[in-house]
């Protein structure tokens, strides 16, 4: 612990993007098997049934990983494979696998980071109500304490959740994402069981490590997709609409997380919408508990106007196309929104350790008869942003390290294998990998950032 390094290089993957074996080893169906499976709701038809087949491919990614030259590596746990059905006893074929993952990133120097909810929910739980129901939030602080109670030997740094915005928003009020639900009550519901799960789960495995004298370095967080909502003008309108946007994508989460009370613009215009936050006594207290490490996942910003107020009153503010580069999701290439958004965390939520816990593009990649890609759009894509993230850093900011996302393509939730976001290429046909022009960048950057820190 004492040589750790002052800033960390790091890629990141999750569960069921990247494992395949969905019905191995007695893993229960997630809520993403379901809504895969579901006609028309993937592009293509496509699940992570196979994904990267990562499953059986581990100790082969290690090595890649270890040939980058990282620091840490930050991936997810599926819980329907350590706790099929999302209660009872733990699964010890499941938990085996994560054993071994740990061990072999350990015996090749790398850190491991989990994170414990990246969005494959056991099918059971929801159909018992999902994030929506209370009782979810305590199944997943059960979870977090059986998981911790197999790695927290030797695992360290522990996300509860990814992004709980696409959780609940993507996933019950837009149903573009697993379970596919449109209702804004549930989704509003689901926001604050996520927030309450994270909470219970922190103070588990808090407890369950002071019981066994390992708080020393042990970093305990969570995970938020956060940007740079923009006003197009600065009409009054357009001011409101992105301010909005920045309550409920941002502010929703920050504010709880980090300073023990909901926005209160969006806290009552939710309930005035009937979707109120379904906030009990103590519920508060709970959800604030330290935050050792806040991860920001940051891929774009948007420039955005006020649209009229639609039938269900909920306002929708609209981006504003930008003439600046897209990647292949459409999103705008917006590395200085990155500076802007590390600075003003740093100003209004001080406190934690920050870290960009995703950052990448997906790009329509070209191989060549070998399968190497020469992805000049995502090698500036990360050069960009690892700028921004250090300029930031070198104004103050908390920023303690960057990971990729991701290590290699995979499956990319509704886009299914049409967007790729690695460094490394897959080819699914024959599950090989072959390291892209990015992952050298990466390599290269690495090492030079490691040799000036070393100084
Ligand atoms: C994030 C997700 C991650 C990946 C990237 C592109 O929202 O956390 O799983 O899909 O987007």
């Amino acid at each position: 612990m004492d040589n750790k390094p002052t800033f960390l290089w790091g890629v990141a993957t999750s569960s069921y993007q990247i494992e395949g074996a969905v019905a191995e080893d007695g893993r229960s169906p997630s809520i993403w098997d379901t809504f895969s499976a579901t006609p028309g709701t993937v592009l293509r038809g496509a699940t992570g049934a196979v994904a990267c087949d990562h499953y059986h491919r581990m100790p082969e990614d290690v090595a890649l990983m270890a040939e980058l030259g990282i620091d840490v590596y930050r991936f997810s746990i599926a819980w329907p494979r350590v706790q099929p059905g999302g209660s009872g006893p733990v699964n010890p074929a499941g938990v085996a696998f994560y054993d071994r993952l740990v061990d072999e990133l350990l015996a090749n120097g790398i850190t491991p980071w989990v994170t414990l909810y990246h969005w494959d929910l056991p099918q059971e739980l929801e159909d018992a109500g999902g994030w929506p129901n209370r009782d979810t939030a305590y199944r997943f602080a059960d979870y977090a304490g059986l998981t911790y109670d197999a790695l927290g030997d030797r695992v360290k740094q522990w996300t509860t959740m990814n992004e709980p915005w696409c959780s609940a928003m993507l996933g019950y009020v837009v149903g573009a994402h697993a379970p596919g639900r449109q209702d804004a009550r549930a989704g509003m519901r689901a926001v604050h069981h996520l927030l309450l799960g994270h909470g219970l789960a922190s103070q588990v495995i808090r407890e369950k490590a002071a019981a066994q004298d390992r708080l020393d370095g042990l970093e305990v967080g969570i995970t938020l997709n956060l940007g740079v909502p923009t006003p197009a003008s600065d009409s009054a309108e357009d001011q409101a609409a992105a301010h909005w946007e920045d309550g409920l994508s941002n502010r929703l989460y920050l504010d709880p997380l980090l300073r023990g009370e909901y926005p209160a613009d969006i806290a009552t215009k939710v309930a005035e919408l009937g979707s109120p936050l379904p906030v009990q006594d103590g519920d508060l207290a709970v959800i604030a508990q330290p935050v050792d490490v806040l991860g920001i996942n940051y891929y774009s910003s948007r420039l955005v106007r006020s649209t009229p107020v639609g039938d269900n009153g909920w306002p929708t503010p609209e981006a504003v196309d930008r003439d600046v580069e897209r990647t292949a999701m459409g999103w705008e290439v917006t590395p200085e929104a990155l500076t802007d958004l590390l600075l003003r965390l740093e100003r209004e939520y001080p406190g934690p350790d920050w870290y960009i816990t995703e950052n990448g593009a997906a790009y329509d990649d070209q191989p060549d008869a070998n399968g190497y890609v020469e992805d000049i759009d995502r090698t500036n894509y990360l050069r960009s942003h690892i700028d921004a993230a250090l300029a930031a850093r070198a104004q103050g900011v908390n920023l303690k390290g960057y990971f990729a996302w991701s290590l290699m393509d995979n499956f990319e939730w509704a886009f299914g294998y049409d967007r790729r976001f690695g460094i490394v290429r897959v080819d699914y046909e024959t599950q090989q990998r072959t390291p892209k022009q990015s992952a050298r960048y990466y390599a290269d950057r690495i090492a030079a950032e490691k040799a000036n820190e070393a100084g």
